[in-house]
């Protein structure tokens, strides 16, 4: 299968293009015989390249890439499928724009094109190529700081760690993971996430129950989750509890329930976050949007949870305005790397900015992930970088800091 392969990157410190030109005449000989060809674009900082050939070889050619300490900061834009070469068997061309005109790269560029066909003004490869060419502000190559600079520092949170949290009835438990504001090394929310009795995971829980049990023990299940955010003594956080946009609607007065659960929990409804996301079909929309703003006029807290998974969020958010959005694992997941998912988080910034609503990345486990999402303006975090989910208490957190010179 014929692929095509975009990345960008930067130019590493202390490295010039001259000292690469011997990797630039291997390379053209490397592709040859793979049968790849490598269109080079260098403006004086930043690298941009096309690869295309046999699915495999592009794959291995751009591991190899990705490995080169030359440059830094590589993040792939596109990698596509095409019926046909848009280039030749050129093995490698390099453009260094230092040396053209902004008019004449393109053209070059296009007369290197396997026929005029291929290289039309509406593909996809084409545009990102002029946008490398004409944009001179490179506002999407957001440089991050170097790895190598940060290390963590390991701080426990006050107040105690671990709590015996048996209530009478109590058919589950809660492990707690801190939500971080990093600038700040506060811990601002803590996530209630639910537990089988022998603490095994949501899904062990969640099969023991009845879909008709369901909801009911959903609800029932975050007096539990309130009990041990009350012992742990919580003054300047909140708890996140996650609800099933169902268990709020198949539940006669499931807001009075959960109001009644905070109060005699000792908490008010404003230490509560509810979360909720859009992963399964709200089929009774109207009741769900009454609950919603039951939780809303009482004072509790409202987040949308997995934004930008299945359902996407984007409905939710149209319909009611939360104060967080908490974007997706698999979004946040080796987002340094992915042109995509960087487009997908800068929207919603964008748009929460726009709203005011408060953004929350979740799922971080790489420093890399971290320095670029905070890079981008992120400033709340959840993953296990930071903490993992602690049963019945908080583990210590894991703090970014930049190393002694
Ligand atoms: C900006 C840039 C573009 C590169 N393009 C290619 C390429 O198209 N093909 C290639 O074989 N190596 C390319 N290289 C070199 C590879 O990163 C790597 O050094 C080379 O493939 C040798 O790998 P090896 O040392 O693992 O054998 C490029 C390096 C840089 C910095």
């Amino acid at each position: 299968m014929l692929s095509t392969l975009i990345y960008r990157s930067h130019l590493s410190a202390g490295v010039s293009l001259g000292a690469l030109a011997h990797t630039i005449e291997k390379s053209r000989i490397n592709n040859e015989k793979i049968h790849v060809t490598g269109i080079l674009l260098f403006d004086g900082a930043h690298f941009f390249q096309v690869l295309e050939g046999p699915d495999a070889s592009v794959s291995a050619v751009y591991e190899r890439i990705c490995h080169d300490k030359r440059h830094n900061n590589l993040v792939e834009l596109m990698r596509d499928y095409a019926p046909a070469r848009r280039f030749g068997h050129l093995g490698m061309e390099l453009f260094d724009l230092r040396h053209y005109e902004k008019k004449r790269v393109l053209q070059a560029v296009l007369a290197k094109g396997t026929s005029r066909f291929n290289l039309t003004y509406d593909d996809r490869v084409l545009k990102f190529i002029r946008t490398f060419v004409e944009d001179d502000n490179k506002k999407p190559f957001i440089n991050t700081a170097h790895l190598e600079n940060w290390d963590l520092i390991q701080l426990p949170v006050t107040p105690r760690r671990e709590y015996d949290n048996f209530q009478p009835g109590q058919n589950c438990q809660f492990a707690l993971q801190p939500i971080v504001d990093v600038a700040n090394k506060k811990v601002i929310s803590f996530e209630a996430l639910i537990r089988s009795p022998d603490g095994g995971s949501p899904v062990e829980y969640f099969s023991t129950l009845s879909k008709d049990a369901l909801y009911k023990a959903d609800l029932d299940s975050k007096r539990f989750a309130f009990a041990l955010a009350n012992k742990m003594g919580m003054v300047d956080q909140t708890i996140s509890v996650n609800l099933l946009p169902m268990s709020l609607v198949t539940t006669k007065n499931a807001v009075d329930i959960l109001l009644s659960e905070i109060k005699a929990s000792g908490l008010v409804p404003e230490q509560v976050v509810v979360e909720v996301t859009e992963d399964e079909v709200i089929s009774r929309f109207d009741e769900f949007d009454f609950a919603i703003k039951q939780l809303r006029s009482a004072g509790i807290g409202l987040a949308i949870d997995d934004f930008g998974a299945g359902f996407a969020g984007l409905s939710l958010l149209a319909k009611f305005q939360p104060e967080k959005v908490k974007i997706d694992r698999n979004i946040i997941c080796d987002v340094h790397k992915s042109g995509p998912k960087q487009a997908i988080v800068q929207a919603i910034i964008t748009c929460c900015t726009l709203l005011e609503i408060t953004v929350i990345a979740e799922g971080i486990e790489k420093l890399e992930e971290w320095l670029w999402l905070e890079a981008a303006g992120i400033r709340y975090y959840q993953g296990f970088l930071f903490a993992r989910p602690q049963l019945n208490g908080v583990s210590p957190v894991n703090w970014p800091i930049i190393k002694d010179e």
